[in-house]
Order: structure tokens, then sequence, then C-alpha cells
């Protein structure tokens, strides 16, 4: 696949729900817009996507129509015919919206993806928003990804832990780890446990760390358009210009070495440990 693609593919996945990767997808694709890239969402939370929902946006065809033109007549699939706009101002990017029912999104295939890329391969980007699975078809996107945004919000064990496997499973699964970027999301609300132990946990330190703003997204979801087309300037907008800026290389980059395990940590850490084997 790789010598076809053309475009920078992004995919913004977790092994949890509810901890901002639409958000975060959504606002990824209008600030590459914002800064006249051409930008295509694939929503490929295929059986309960929001992307359509946090945009206010009604599609008229989805992927499952884009799959049937593909099986009916592959040589004369137009992949712009299935494109939802989204518009604010002067900032506009395209969508290919989930399914309808579930039982269509049961159906989606891996190679239906596949032939996505290469279709949409005149986009300077493809962003995947993702459900938090490793299926078939995500770890299909995952395949295809330039860059994988692994998002977290660190504040609760069984999160931790569910980061831990998943993050391990991309290693074992060969992703060059320079292609992983370890996001934290709400980085700075009030928990219990220290983002250093979640860290050395990993054996990595997180490429960005995003701020807690409740207002601000559920705002900016509520008005239906992402948080840094508001304009203006706020803690969370900043940042995720900046993170943006960061994964497409317009801001400098730091690249984050893991800190050697120098203390022994506590009892986290240590649970942690006898639970993957010291990894
Ligand atoms: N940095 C943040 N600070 C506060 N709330 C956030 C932040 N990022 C996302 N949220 C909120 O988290 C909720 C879940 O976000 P969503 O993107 O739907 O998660 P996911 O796609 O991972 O299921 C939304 O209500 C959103 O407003
Ligand atoms: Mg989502």
């Amino acid at each position: 696949m790789a010598d076809m693609r053309s475009s920078i593919v992004i995919t913004v996945f977790s092994t949890a729900s509810g901890i901002g990767k639409t958000f975060l997808a959504t606002n990824i694709a209008a600030e590459l817009a914002h800064h006249g890239h051409s930008v295509c969402l694939l929503d490929l939370d295929l059986q309960f996507g929001d992307v359509c929902n946090y945009l206010k946006l009604e599609p008229q065809l989805t992927i499952a129509d884009a799959q049937l033109a593909l099986e009916r007549s592959p040589d004369q699939f137009r992949a712009d015919h299935f494109l939802t706009t989204f518009r604010h101002g002067d900032t506009s990017f395209a969508i290919i919206p989930p399914p309808r029912t579930l039982l269509e999104s049961y159906n989606i295939q891996s190679g239906t993806l596949e032939q996505l890329v290469v279709a949409l391969n005149h986009f300077d980007f493809i962003i995947f928003d993702t459900p938090k699975i490793f299926s078939d078809l995500i770890l299909t996107a995952l395949d295809l990804s330039t860059i994988i945004t692994f998002l977290c919000v660190a504040d609760f064990v069984p999160a931790i832990k569910n980061l831990k496997t998943g993050y391990d499973t991309l290693h074992r699964f060969s992703y060059e780890d320079n292609r992983i970027r370890l996001v934290q999301n709400r980085s700075d609300s009030q928990k219990l446990i220290l983002t250093e132990d979640v860290e050395q946990v990993l054996g990595k330190q997180f490429y960005y760390n995003l701020p807690n703003d409740f207002m601000s997204a559920k705002r900016s979801i509520e008005r239906g358009y992402p948080l840094v087309l508001e304009g203006g300037s706020n803690p969370l907008s900043d940042s995720l210009r900046l993170l943006v800026g960061q994964l497409t290389n317009r801001e400098t980059t730091s690249t984050v070495e893991p800190e050697p395990e120098t203390q022994s940590g506590g009892g986290i850490i240590s649970w942690f440990k006898g639970l993957f084997g010291g990894r």
C-alpha cells in the first residue's frame, strides 16, 4: 500500500471511549484546513460515529454507499461524489461519514478502506477517527497511517492498563515507535495518578499534553464547529494548534526520549510491572 499513498494519513486512536478522539480528530482536520491544506476526515467509528454530530452535518451518502459503488464498478468510482463538506467561514474540509445502520457497518470491508485511501490520494491529509477496538478495519487504518496519534486520559488504573496493553500491542505489530505519538488529554485535570508514573509504566514520555477545559470543548461541540476555528486564544485551542503544528512539523518538533527508569515508583508501577513483566 505504502507506494500508492501520497496523502499524509493521521489516525486518532485510543483504548478507551469518551476521552476526546472525535474532538481531537475534528480539530486536527479543521486546523490543517484552516492552514490551506486539503483534508478528508473519515469517521471509522462505524457504529457510533460522532463526527457528523459534532459538526452538525446531515450527510446524504456514507462509506457504505462508497463501498457499494466500488463493488459495482471500481473503474468508474469517483470518491468526490461520496464526500460531505464541512464549512465554517473560509475553512472547509471533506468528510466520509459512517454507515446509517448497524447492519451496514458490519459489512464495511478493510479492502474498501484501502481503495478509498488510494481514491482520496489527492488530499494533502486524510484523518481517521476511530473507535476503541483492534478490529480488521482499524488495523488496516493503522497500517495505512503515517502518524498514529494514540490518545489517552490517564486518570484511572484500568484505563492505564488498557493504554499499556494497546501501546505494547502496537509495538508487537511492529509499528515503528516514531509513528506513534502518545498524547495525554485533560492532562492537568485533578487526578490521583501522576503523569510521571504513567510514563514510567509505558516506558515513554508523552509526546504532548492537552489541557482540560470541559466548557470550551462542550461549547464548540454545541456550536457545531471545532474549537480551533473559534478564533481568539485559550489554553486548549492554543494547545490544539501547537499539537497539529508539531505533528505536521510546522513547528520545531522535539522528540521526547524515554526517561531511564531510575526510581522504583509507587504502588501502581510495581503493580504494572508484575502485570506486564517489566516492559
Ligand atoms: N481537553 C478536554 N477537556 C475537557 N473535555 C474534553 C477535552 N477533550 C474532549 N473533551 C470532552 O470529552 C467528551 C468525549 O469526547 P469525544 O471526542 O466524543 O471522545 P471519544 O471520541 O474518544 O469517544 C466530549 O464531551 C468532549 O467535549
Ligand atoms: Mg468518538
